[in-house]
């Protein structure tokens, strides 16, 4: 067990800072614009659930659930979950308030939220143990232009984001129809060579052998290369899906590798599944993955209810913009700095003054800062006010002093042409264009 040291985070999760903190800002705007443009509301879910509806929703063979779930009980002795994804609570909350198949009341099933997941994963670059999500899903839809919609959804975020050198990855993973002939050709192929198997994928081999076909050790990932393939062991419904989706990516224009090894590490996925890999992410490079899920809704006790959707990880969104250098907009900075020349504490109007002129400026929606407003220390001098002004990138100073004071006047300095001018208190806000 790590150090147990209260001035510091828990392993594997972190702050976002304020240096980050306006990166994380954009990225968020950016998503819910994209979110608006493609007919998705947002929603906000609870943090933590009923254990159960976690371990019926994304099974409990999975990873998730044997080891990476934080679960404690309540003092009403109730098992609770902090969710380790979006996914289970968007349909459980679906359920619950009909947000599926009333059109006039704005409820067409397609919604969003973002916040943190939580598994206890090791922690390494790019996996905490408190992530944050981006979460689409698009419920009620069992058609094909549905997966495509939410295909194109995601690379439509990543395109307005300006990530760069990422790769669609799709498969199919059938349904219960076809799935457990899939499962029996994959569960003879790996027998067959057990002995090159690790030790997880040989515990995996019985009771979930599509995920042997995910493992990245490489003596697994040899056998699984050679493992055969879904495709031709498909249903009638699941390959005529998978054609469309197919063709409705390249009707738009989205190159896409096949991967007959992506599974996902869920088990409530029905027919595609898909993922977004990033050339720049190392080991952990998935920037977003999804797919169907046409058995969620049931498995957890609902009526049958189509969905699919995708969950895009926001601190590695956030990395790979930085490791490539892109863009997060302008940085918030403060427009406006109001010096207060006071002659050594001779004029404590002018300081008084320049406090009424600041808060005047913010609310008229524009951002000031003032000496005392922001890391220094009050009191400071006129030399050192102005420095500040610059250190934070302010655009403009607003001096008052004696002088202004005594004919109701600031002196307006532009800090990137050094051009200042005197402009009456009144109409200061006038000038700052
Ligand atoms: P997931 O693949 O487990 O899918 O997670 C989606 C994304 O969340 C990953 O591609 C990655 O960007 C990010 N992520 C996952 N785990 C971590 C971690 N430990 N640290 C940092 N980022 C992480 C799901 O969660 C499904 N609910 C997606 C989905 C939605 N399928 C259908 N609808």
């Amino acid at each position: 067990m790590d150090d147990m040291d209260s001035r510091k985070a828990p392993r594997g999760v972190r702050d976002i800072l304020p240096v980050e903190s306006w990166k994380w800002a954009y990225v968020l705007n950016t998503a819910a614009g994209v979110m608006t443009h493609f007919g998705y509301s947002e929603i906000h879910l609870p943090v933590f659930e009923h254990t159960e509806l976690f371990t019926r929703g994304v099974g409990d063979a999975t990873d998730i659930v044997e080891k990476e779930m934080y679960t404690f009980t309540d003092r009403g002795g109730r098992s609770l979950t902090l969710r380790p994804e979006a996914t289970a609570g968007m349909v459980r909350a679906s359920l619950e308030h009909g947000l599926c198949g009333d059109l006039s009341r704005g409820q067409n099933g397609k919604l969003w939220c973002w916040g943190p997941m939580f598994r206890y994963e090791r922690p390494q670059k790019g996996r905490y143990r408190q992530f944050f999500q981006i979460d689409v899903e698009c419920l009620g839809l069992p058609s094909p232009v549905a997966d495509v919609e939410v295909i194109a959804l995601s690379a439509e975020m990543f395109r307005r984001l300006g990530l760069k050198n990422l790769e669609v990855v799709v498969n199919s993973v059938g349904c219960p129809k076809c799935r457990p002939q899939y499962r029996e050709a994959l569960i003879s192929h790996f027998t067959s060579r057990k002995e090159g198997l690790c030790e997880t994928c040989l515990g995996r081999l019985e009771r979930n052998p599509l995920r042997v076909l995910d493992c990245k050790k490489p003596e697994c990932s040899a056998i699984a290369n050679d493992a055969p393939a879904v495709y031709g062991r498909l249903c009638e419904e699941c390959a005529g899906h998978f054609e469309e989706v197919k063709a409705g990516l390249t009707r738009l224009n989205f190159p896409y590798r096949l991967d007959k090894r992506l599974v996902r590490g869920l088990d409530y996925y029905t027919k595609t599944a898909y993922e977004i890999l990033s050339g720049d992410l190392g080991a952990q490079n998935a920037v977003c993955g999804g797919g169907r899920y046409d058995n969620l809704s049931e498995s957890i006790g609902g009526p049958p209810m189509a969905g699919v959707g995708f969950a895009a990880g926001i601190d590695r969104i956030v990395m790979v913009m930085e490791q490539q250098g892109v863009s997060f907009g302008e940085k918030p900075r403060p427009q406006v700095y109001v010096v207060a020349q006071d002659g050594a504490g001779s004029c404590p109007e002018a300081r008084n003054a320049a406090q009424v002129l600041t808060h005047r400026l913010r609310t008229k929606g524009i951002a000031a800062e003032q000496d005392g407003g922001d890391a220094s220390h009050a009191a400071r001098s006129f030399k050192a006010q102005m420095k500040s002004a610059g250190s934070v990138g302010a655009t403009w100073a607003c001096i008052i002093g004696p002088e202004e004071l005594e004919k109701k006047l600031i002196t307006v300095k532009n800090l990137q042409t050094g051009e200042q001018a005197p402009v009456p208190f009144e109409d200061v806000e006038s000038h700052l264009a």
